[in-house]
C-alpha cells in the first residue's frame, strides 16, 4: 500500500487521540474513573479500614451490615459499599503493618468523599489492668519504630546528628538497652553495645500548609466528637465465650483509654511491652493505628480507633502467644462494637 500523507495524518492523529485518552487517565483507568465519580453521587461515606481478611470477614457476615453488592477493586485493593445504621460506608482491607495502613487510607480519602474514618482490628495488651476479649478506643496513638539508634559511648547528654536540624531529637525519650540485661554476674550491666534508641516524631505535611514544609507529630488524637460518642457504647455486652465450654475468666468490656502505640513490630516480648507501658502509659499495641491517625491528621479528615485485645503482647504465659487461641473473639467483639459506634454517628445525624 502506498501511503499517502493524508493517511499519515489520520494515523499520527489516531496515535496522538490514543496517548491523550492514556495521559488524562493517569494511572486511573477511565473506567475505574467513572464508578468512582458513580460512588461519590453517593457520598459522603464513613471509611472503615480493616487490617486483615479476619478482621473484615465478621463484619461482611453481620445482620447488621447491608451490603450494596457494589466494588471497585484498584490497585491491589478492593472497596466495598454498604450500609450500617444510615451511614453509607465504604470499607478496605490494608493487610498487615504501617506501610500498607498508610497507602490504603491514603487511596480512599484521595479516590472517595469521605465524612470520617473508622479503623478497627485487634491488638496485643500492654496495660496489665485490661483482659483478652476487651475492646479499647485510645484518645491518642503514636507511631514507635521511627527510631534513631545511638553509637556505641555516645548517651542522653550528647547531640544526636541531625538533631541541630529539626531532622532528630531527643525529646520523646529512650530505649536503653543495658537496662534489659538478665543473669549478668562477671560483667557491668549497665553496657551493652546495642546503647540506645530515641523514639522520633514522624514528619507531617498537613493538605492546608504549605506543600514540603513539615511539620512533626507524636501523639496524634482521634477526633473529639467521636471520641465522645465512643464513650456512648462503653455499656456494650460484649461475648466472653469461644464455644460453648472455652470462656475468658474476665467479662470483656468496652474501655476509653489514654493511649495506644504502633509499630512495624510484632509485640512478643514481655519486657519491651511492659517498658513501652510505663514509658507511654498505652493499652492497645499493634501494627497499623497509627499510620491511619498521621494520614488522617494530614487530611484533616476525623478519625477513631476500635482495637479488640487478643493477646497480652508477650506479657501471657511463657509458651505461648495467645494470638491464635483468640483471634475469632477479639474480632468480634471489635466488629460489635464497630456496628453499635456507627449506628450512634447515625443517630446523632437524625438529631442535627
Ligand atoms: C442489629 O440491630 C438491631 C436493631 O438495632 C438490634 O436489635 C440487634 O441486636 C442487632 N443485631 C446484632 C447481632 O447486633
Ligand atoms: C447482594 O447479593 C446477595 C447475594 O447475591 C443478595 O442476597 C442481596 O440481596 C444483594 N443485596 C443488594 C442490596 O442487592
Ligand atoms: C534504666 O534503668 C534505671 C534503673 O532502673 C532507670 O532509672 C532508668 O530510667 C532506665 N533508663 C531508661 C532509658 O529506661
Ligand atoms: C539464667 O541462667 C540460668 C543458668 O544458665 C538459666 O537456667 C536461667 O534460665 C537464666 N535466666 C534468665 C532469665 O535468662
Ligand atoms: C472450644 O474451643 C477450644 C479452643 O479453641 C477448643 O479447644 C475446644 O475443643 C472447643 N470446645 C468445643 C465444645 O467446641
Amino acid at each position: 500500500m502506498i501511503m499517502t500523507w493524508r493517511h499519515g495524518f489520520v494515523m499520527l492523529l489516531a496515535l496522538v487521540l490514543v496517548l491523550d485518552e492514556r495521559q488524562a487517565d493517569g494511572a486511573v483507568s477511565a473506567e475505574v474513573q467513572k464508578l468512582i465519580h458513580q460512588a461519590n453521587l453517593n457520598g459522603p461515606y464513613v471509611g472503615l479500614v480493616i487490617p486483615n481478611l479476619f478482621e473484615l470477614s465478621p463484619l461482611l457476615r453481620h445482620p447488621n451490615f447491608t451490603s450494596t453488592n457494589f466494588t471497585i477493586p484498584f490497585s491491589g485493593r478492593r472497596f466495598r459499599f454498604g450500609i450500617i445504621g444510615e451511614k453509607r460506608v465504604i470499607l478496605v482491607m490494608t493487610g498487615l503493618s504501617l506501610i500498607n495502613a498508610g497507602i490504603t487510607t491514603q487511596l480512599l480519602l484521595t479516590l472517595f468523599k469521605i465524612e470520617g474514618v473508622v479503623h478497627y482490628g485487634i491488638a496485643g495488651n500492654a496495660n496489665p489492668s485490661l483482659n483478652i476479649g476487651d475492646v479499647t478506643i485510645p484518645q491518642y496513638w503514636s507511631q514507635t519504630s521511627l527510631w534513631y539508634w545511638q553509637r556505641y559511648g555516645d548517651g542522653p547528654l550528647d547531640e544526636l546528628a541531625l538533631e541541630s536540624n529539626g531532622d532528630y531529637t531527643r525529646e520523646i525519650g529512650l530505649l536503653k538497652f543495658a537496662n534489659f540485661t538478665t543473669n549478668v554476674t562477671a560483667c557491668p550491666s549497665d553496657d551493652n553495645l546495642l546503647n540506645n534508641v530515641w523514639y522520633q516524631p514522624e514528619e507531617v505535611f498537613p493538605i492546608d500548609g504549605a506543600p514540603e514544609q513539615r511539620q512533626h507529630a507524636f501523639w496524634v488524637p482521634v477526633d473529639s466528637k467521636y471520641f465522645r460518642t465512643a464513650k456512648t457504647v462503653e455499656d456494650l455486652k460484649l461475648e466472653g465465650c469461644l464455644n460453648s465450654t472455652a470462656c475468658l475468666d474476665e467479662k470483656p468490656k468496652v474501655v476509653t483509654v489514654q493511649r495506644g502505640t504502633s509499630g512495624s513490630i510484632f509485640l512478643d516480648n514481655a519486657a519491651y511491652r511492659s517498658f513501652i507501658y510505663s514509658k507511654f502509659n498505652v493499652s492497645p499495641v499493634d501494627m497499623e493505628s497509627a499510620s491511619l491517625a498521621l494520614i488522617c491528621l494530614q487530611q484533616r479528615v476525623p478519625f477513631i480507633i476500635i482495637r479488640a485485645l487478643s493477646n497480652l503482647a508477650g506479657g501471657g504465659s511463657a509458651e505461648s502467644n495467645e494470638v491464635h487461641i483468640f483471634t475469632s473473639l477479639a474480632a468480634n467483639n471489635a466488629v460489635t462494637v464497630v456496628i453499635e459506634f456507627i449506628k450512634q454517628l447515625s443517630a446523632k445525624m437524625r438529631l442535627i
